[in-house]
């Protein structure tokens, strides 16, 4: 045995602390990557610019005329653990044939134009109540009265193969108001 070394037992106990050690570099290494890599997502979605793109809502003939209808939607962006963040909904109605356009669509966000709460539809009354502040739209959403400063938004759409699609993930903001671009595939 050299001068420096030392007792079994000791040695057995060091090369234990060393195995300990390096377990537990490890396992933080592993939870370094596992919390974070969400934060990772997070911001290097919010460098990346995602494209719209089209989502289906449902067959044009799901849809009768004069009736409105809350239809949800995923987000085509959303990430695993975005949990009910990922759902949206639209108001959909199927307006009356106008001249030569077939089909002919009204699509309007959920989202009140006060503070974006949820805003309900009452088909006895015909208008939108927001229950935040009272605010009210008139079937065609139009602003009706309230805190609101216009009406609600409206999504752009189009029919592509009988199916009606709206444009997603692009949400109206009062600087880009989603003004209606109906395409059919007749186009
Ligand atoms: S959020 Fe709808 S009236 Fe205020």
């Amino acid at each position: 045995m050299s001068q420096h070394a030392l007792p079994p037992c000791q040695e057995k106990a060091k090369s234990r602390r060393s195995f300990l050690e390096l377990a537990a570099q490890g396992m933080g290494a592993v939870a370094t990557v596992v919390l974070g890599w969400p934060l990772v997502q997070y911001f290097a979605g919010n460098w990346k610019r995602n494209d719209d793109v089209w989502v289906a809502l449902g067959k044009v003939q799901d849809f009768p005329e004069n009736e409105t209808r809350r239809v949800g939607f995923l987000n085509p962006y959303r990430h695993p653990w975005d949990g009910d963040a990922a759902k949206g909904e639209a108001f959909v109605r199927k307006l009356p044939q106008s001249g030569a356009e077939k089909d002919n669509f009204l699509v309007l966000s959920v989202n009140c134009t006060h503070l974006g709460c949820g805003v309900s539809w009452f088909p006895e009354s015909g208008l939108f109540l927001c229950p935040c502040h009272g605010g009210v739209y008139y079937e065609n959403g139009e602003r009706a009265s309230g805190p609101p400063p216009r009406g609600l938004y409206h999504y752009d759409w189009r029919i592509v193969e009988g199916l009606l699609e709206i444009r997603s993930p692009h949400l109206p903001t009062l600087q880009d108001t989603l003004t209606n671009n109906p395409k059919t595939e007749e186009e």
